[in-house]
Parts: C-alpha cells; sequence; structure tokens
C-alpha cells in the first residue's frame, strides 16, 4: 500500500494524498465471525475490498458464506448494492490460519470483549502483518489505551467501533488511542465514506467512546426504573420508541434541544439530575437475566417471551427496518441546515 510510514515527518494531508483509497486494492481481513464481523465483512465485500474471514474453528462457520451471500443478495434487492453478488463472494475466503493475514492492509479485531483475549488477538495479528496495516478493535468498552499496552506498533492500532447490522447502519466510530498516529485514523475516516458510512472521528480515547457511553447512561436509567417499581420493561421501551426514538434518527441530542427550546432544559437538569440513578455494579436483573442462559433473540429467551418462529421474525423485522430507517434518515441528511457548531464550542 501507498501509505507512507508510521515515522513519517509529512503531515498527515500529505500522507493522505498518496494513500490508497481504491478498495480493492486495500485487502482487508475480519477477525471473528460472530454477529458483528459477519455483517462487517459484509460491508467491506460490498465496498470492494477482498476479505479474509479469520475463525478459531472454520467448521463451525460453515454457513458464514451462505449468509453472507443471502445479505449481499438483500442489500442488492433493497437498492444498496448494483454490484454481481457471485463476483463479489469471490472476494471472500474463511480462513483458521494467522499467517493468512500477511498481504492484508487493514485487519478488523472483532472477537469476544475481553481485554486478554483481544490482546492476544492483536499480538498474532502484529506477528503476521506488514509494518504498514492498520490494526482497527470493533470494542464496545475497551480503551484503546489498554490495547495498545504492550503492542508492537501501537501507532497503527485504534478503534473502529462499528455498529449492527454493520452493511446497512451509517454509524461508525473512529478512535485514537493514546499512541495511534492520527494519520491512520485520517485514513479509516476517508476508507469509511466509501465503505457508506458517515463516520465520527473520536479524537481522544475514552472508554464507551461516544454511543455506548449515551446507550448505557440511559440503560442504567431503564433498570432503575423498572428494578424500583416504577414500570415495567414493555412500559419503558414503549416510552422510548415514542419519544426518543421517533426524533434520534433526525436529530442529536444538542441538535433536538436546539429546536425545542434551550433554557427548558438547564432547569429540567437542575431539578432531575441530582435524581438519576448513578449506580455503579450491572443491575440485578441484568444479573439474574444473564444467569437464567437468556441471551436475546439469539436464543429466543430475552426480557420478553419468544416463540422460535416470533424471535426469527423479529431479527427480520429489525433487519427491514435498519433498511428503511436508513433510506429515511438519507431524505434528512445531518448537513439538512448545516453542521457548523457555534464556533466556540468547537473542540481543538
Ligand atoms: N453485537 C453488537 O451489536 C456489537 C456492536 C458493536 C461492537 N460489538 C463488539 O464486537 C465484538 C464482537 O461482538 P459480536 O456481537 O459479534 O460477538 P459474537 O459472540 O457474536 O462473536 C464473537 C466471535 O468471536 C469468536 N472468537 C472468540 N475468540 C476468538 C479468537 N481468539 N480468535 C478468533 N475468533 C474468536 C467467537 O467464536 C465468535 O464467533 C465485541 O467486542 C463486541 O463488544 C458488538
Amino acid at each position: 500500500m501507498e501509505m507512507t510510514n508510521a515515522k513519517s515527518v509529512l503531515p498527515n494531508e500529505a500522507r493522505l494524498a498518496t494513500a490508497q483509497l481504491n478498495p480493492p486494492e486495500v485487502p482487508a481481513a475480519v477477525v471473528g465471525l460472530g454477529l458483528m464481523g459477519t455483517s462487517m465483512i459484509v460491508c467491506l465485500l460490498a465496498a470492494g475490498h477482498p476479505v479474509i474471514g479469520l475463525s478459531r474453528n472454520v467448521d463451525r462457520h460453515r454457513d458464514v458464506p451462505d449468509h453472507i451471500r443471502a445479505l449481499l443478495e438483500e442489500m442488492q434487492r433493497e437498492g444498496l448494492l448494483d454490484k454481481d453478488v457471485d463476483s463479489i463472494v469471490k472476494q471472500f475466503r474463511i480462513s483458521a490460519d494467522f499467517s493468512d493475514l500477511v498481504d492484508r492492509a487493514i485487519v478488523f479485531e472483532s472477537i469476544v470483549e475481553n481485554l486478554a483475549v483481544k490482546r492476544e488477538a492483536i499480538s498474532r495479528i502484529e506477528a503476521t502483518v506488514s509494518n504498514e496495516t492498520v490494526i482497527g478493535s470493533n470494542t464496545s468498552s475497551i480503551p484503546v489505551a489498554l490495547l495498545q499496552e504492550g503492542a508492537a506498533h501501537p501507532d497503527r492500532i485504534l478503534g473502529i467501533h462499528w455498529g449492527e447490522p454493520a452493511h446497512v447502519s451509517r454509524f461508525l466510530e473512529v478512535i485514537c488511542g493514546p499512541q495511534t498516529d492520527s494519520f491512520y485514523a485520517e485514513y479509516v475516516v476517508k476508507l469509511a465514506e466509501l465503505w457508506a458510512k458517515e463516520p465520527t472521528y473520536v479524537k481522544r480515547d475514552i472508554r464507551g467512546f461516544i454511543t455506548n457511553r449515551l446507550m448505557y447512561a440511559l440503560m442504567r436509567e431503564a433498570f432503575y426504573l423498572v428494578e424500583a417499581g416504577y414500570a415495567t420493561c414493555s412500559d419503558v421501551d414503549r416510552s422510548f420508541r415514542n419519544d426518543l426514538g421517533y426524533w434520534a434518527t433526525f436529530a442529536g441530542p444538542f441538535r433536538f434541544m436546539d429546536l425545542t427550546g434551550i433554557p427548558a432544559y438547564a432547569k429540567v437538569m437542575e431539578d432531575l439530575l441530582p435524581e438519576l440513578n448513578c449506580g455503579k455494579s450491572v443491575p440485578e436483573l441484568m444479573k439474574r437475566m444473564v444467569e437464567s442462559g437468556a441471551q436475546g433473540i439469539r436464543n429466543a429467551k430475552g426480557f420478553y417471551e419468544y416463540t422460535p418462529e416470533e424471535a426469527a421474525r423479529w431479527e427480520k423485522l429489525f433487519l427491514k427496518f435498519s433498511y428503511e430507517i436508513r433510506a429515511l434518515a438519507a431524505k434528512y441528511p445531518a448537513d439538512v441546515g448545516n453542521t457548523r457548531v457555534t464556533s466556540s464550542l468547537e473542540v481543538k
């Protein structure tokens, strides 16, 4: 790849000018073929990258190529893909051998959310790939700083946080750890635009990045309301869907305050913030759910009861909705009016 060495003294702009931004020339790999790994592969293949999916157990993932094909065909039916699915699928193969990553320009780690296991995978990736390969972790909440500790090339390690379904969602967060060379983060942001993403560049590492910090603050309060007997899970879900849920694809919290009048929020904050839940441990209800073996739709056991058929229907509906909300959001782009943040609020 035409990327200049990490120790380059050239400004990022000059390095980006020569960086390879043509997906077919940027061989990629995804380590971990679970829920997210699979949809990330679909996104990368659709964008034109040749992709290797690395699995510890190829036998267990025999059905992955068929699943990938089905998702690509669906993308085509939904109008998100105009390339030939047969030729795209040929650009994918599964391997159990880390040495197959030798020619990869970008490698995404998407295995279990466990620091030790992720570090081990990253060191195996580093041992094989070239000095120019970008290594992105799809961690949900592990700070990039911790993933960089003990790494051979921390400057090329960054957080690349995807959202499910990764081949449909416009969401992507690119996170610089303290040792990341910002050139690689800027490079991934540019590449992500070719994956039909609207990437967010998180310049300073923080556990949970942006969306997970927001989402978990909300989930903590949701558990509190249920555990303290104020409402049921379905009450919480109904309120959420019909209030925050309806505007969240149109506006973020700051735009929403602009739209609905700022001073009232300050007044409510004064009274409400001291009463919000600030618990620091996993809610008891959540612990009981996990101990009972509930995994949600995956095993038809969750906060709601499902027959296997109902669980399959929810999974299908979620994907259908993802396509529809994406199409709706496209009619109301983020820059419909402007994206200029009031200048005194810009992060330097
Ligand atoms: N599920 C989501 O919506 C979501 C969203 C954003 C980020 N993430 C993050 O993505 C990562 C993967 O999540 P998921 O939901 O796909 O999980 P998952 O359980 O569906 O998949 C994890 C996969 O990793 C494999 N694996 C485990 N250890 C491995 C190893 N050492 N080498 C190779 N493969 C290994 C497992 O066999 C499994 O196939 C996690 O870090 C998670 O926090 C998930």
